[in-house]
C-alpha cells in the first residue's frame, strides 16, 4: 500500500481535526509530513502538537517539495480556489475544506485544472460518513424506503462574539457567507447525499444574532429533482446546539437529532426508524443489518480517498457534490436577495455564476 505524504496548508482549527480524526487514524495510508502556515508560530505549535517533522511558511514552499503527494487546504474560504489550482498545476493531489471554492465559475476552472494536470481534487464533506447514515442510505438506495415525500433539515447552532474574534469570520470578502456557507453546508450536503439533487430553490436569510456582515438565520424551500420537497432551517442563535433531520418516505420515516457535541456528527448517531408497516419494518431492519460497521468522519473520507487514488475510482466526495452545494448557496443568496424562485442548474448566463455575493 502506498503511504501518501500529506502537507497541511493552514494550521488552524480544522487542520487539527483532520489530523486527529483523519490522517492519524490511518498511519498505513498517510504520513503528515509538513505543517505550513503564513504565521510561523502557528506552524511550529501545530507541528509540535502532532509530531510533524517539517514546517513551511507558504503554499509555494510546499509545492516545491517533490516528495509531497497531497496538500490539504485548510485556509480561510476566499483562499481555496487559488490554493487548489496552484497545487494541481504543481502536480499534487488536493483535499480542500468547505466551501470548496467561491463560485460555480471557479468550480469549472478546477475541473479544467484537473484535466490539464492529471491530478485530482477532493472537496471535504466529512459529516457524511458514519454508520447511522450509511445504513439509512443503504435502505434508500435499495428502494426499500419507497417514494420520497418530504425532508426537513434543521441546523440550530450557536455562535457568539468570541467566534468572530478570528478576523476572516463574519465578513463577506473572506468567509463568503455565514450559517449557510460555514455551518449548515454540511447538513445540506447530507440532504443531497441521501435524496439527490434539488431542482428549484426559494428562501430567505437575515442577520439577527451577531453584528456581522454575513447571514446568521436562513430558511429554504426546495423542490428536489425526484419531485419530493425539502425545508431547511439554519441559525447561529439557538439556545442549545441541535441538528435535527426527518426524511419521510412511502414505507418509512427516518429521524435523527444530535444535541451539543452530537450536533456535529449526525451521520455517526443511531437514526430512529419509523416503518409504515411491520412488514416494511422487517425488510428495512434486515437491510440495515447487512452493512458492516466502518470508520466515520474524516477517517472514512480519507480512507476512501486513498482507495480511490489506488484504483482510479471516483473520490467519496466529488466535484459534482461541490457543485450541488455551491449551487444551493448561489440559489439561496439569489432567491433571498431578489425575492425570486431559482431553477437549477445555474449556468454561465446567470448573474451570480461568478459569485453568489452580490456586487450590486
Ligand atoms: N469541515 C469542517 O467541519 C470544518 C470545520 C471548521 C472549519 N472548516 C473550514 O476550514 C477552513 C479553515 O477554518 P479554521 O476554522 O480552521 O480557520 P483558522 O482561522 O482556525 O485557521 C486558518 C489558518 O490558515 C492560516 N492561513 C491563512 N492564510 C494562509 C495562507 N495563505 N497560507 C497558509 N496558511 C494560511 C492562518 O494563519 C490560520 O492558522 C475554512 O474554510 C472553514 O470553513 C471546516
Amino acid at each position: 500500500m502506498t503511504r501518501l505524504k500529506v502537507a497541511m496548508i493552514g494550521c488552524g482549527w480544522v487542520a487539527g481535526s483532520q489530523v486527529e480524526r483523519g490522517f492519524a487514524v490511518l498511519p498505513e495510508q498517510f504520513e503528515v509530513a509538513v505543517a505550513a502556515d503564513l504565521d510561523p508560530s502557528r506552524a511550529e505549535a501545530f507541528a509540535a502538537r502532532h509530531g510533524i517533522p517539517r514546517m513551511a511558511a507558504s503554499l509555494d514552499a510546499v509545492l516545491a517539495m517533490p516528495d509531497v503527494d497531497v496538500v490539504s487546504i485548510c485556509t480561510p474560504p476566499n483562499l481555496h480556489f487559488g490554493g487548489v489550482t496552484a497545487a494541481l498545476a504543481a502536480g499534487k493531489h488536493v483535499i480542500c475544506e468547505k466551501p470548496f471554492v467561491a463560485s460555480l465559475a471557479q468550480l469549472e476552472a478546477v475541473r479544467r485544472a484537473e484535466a490539464e494536470s492529471g491530478r485530482r481534487a477532493m472537496p471535504i464533506f466529512q459529516y457524511r460518513f458514519g454508520d447511522g447514515l450509511a445504513r439509512v442510505k443503504h435502505v434508500v438506495d435499495s428502494g426499500l424506503a419507497g417514494k420520497a415525500y418530504v425532508s426537513a433539515v434543521e441546523t440550530a447552532w450557536r455562535r457568539g462574539p468570541d467566534y468572530y474574534q478570528v478576523p476572516w469570520r463574519g465578513k463577506l470578502a473572506s468567509e463568503l457567507g455565514g450559517v449557510l456557507l460555514t455551518q449548515a453546508i454540511h447538513m445540506h450536503d447530507l440532504l443531497f447525499f441521501l435524496m439527490g439533487p434539488a431542482a428549484t430553490v426559494a428562501g430567505f436569510k437575515t442577520t439577527r444574532v451577531n453584528p456581522v456582515e454575513v447571514e446568521d438565520c436562513a430558511v429554504g424551500s426546495l423542490r428536489m429533482a425526484d419531485g419530493s420537497l425539502a425545508s431547511l432551517t439554519a441559525t447561529l442563535g439557538s439556545a442549545k446546539q441541535i441538528t435535527r433531520m426527518r426524511f419521510c418516505f412511502e414505507h418509512v420515516a427516518f429521524e435523527v437529532q444530535g444535541d451539543g457535541n452530537d450536533a456535529g456528527r449526525p451521520a455517526e448517531l443511531e437514526w430512529t426508524v419509523i416503518p409504515a408497516s411491520p412488514e416494511a419494518g422487517e425488510r428495512i431492519a434486515r437491510a440495515m443489518a447487512e452493512l458492516p460497521p466502518g470508520k466515520a468522519n474524516f477517517a472514512r473520507q480519507f480512507e476512501l480517498f486513498h482507495d480511490a487514488l489506488a484504483t482510479g475510482a471516483p473520490f467519496p466526495v466529488t466535484l459534482d457534490d461541490a457543485q450541488r452545494s455551491l449551487e444551493l448557496i448561489t440559489a439561496l443568496f439569489h432567491a433571498a436577495e431578489t425575492g425570486t424562485v431559482v431553477d437549477l442548474p445555474i449556468g454561465p448566463g446567470h448573474s451570480r455564476y461568478e459569485g453568489w455575493v452580490s456586487r450590486a
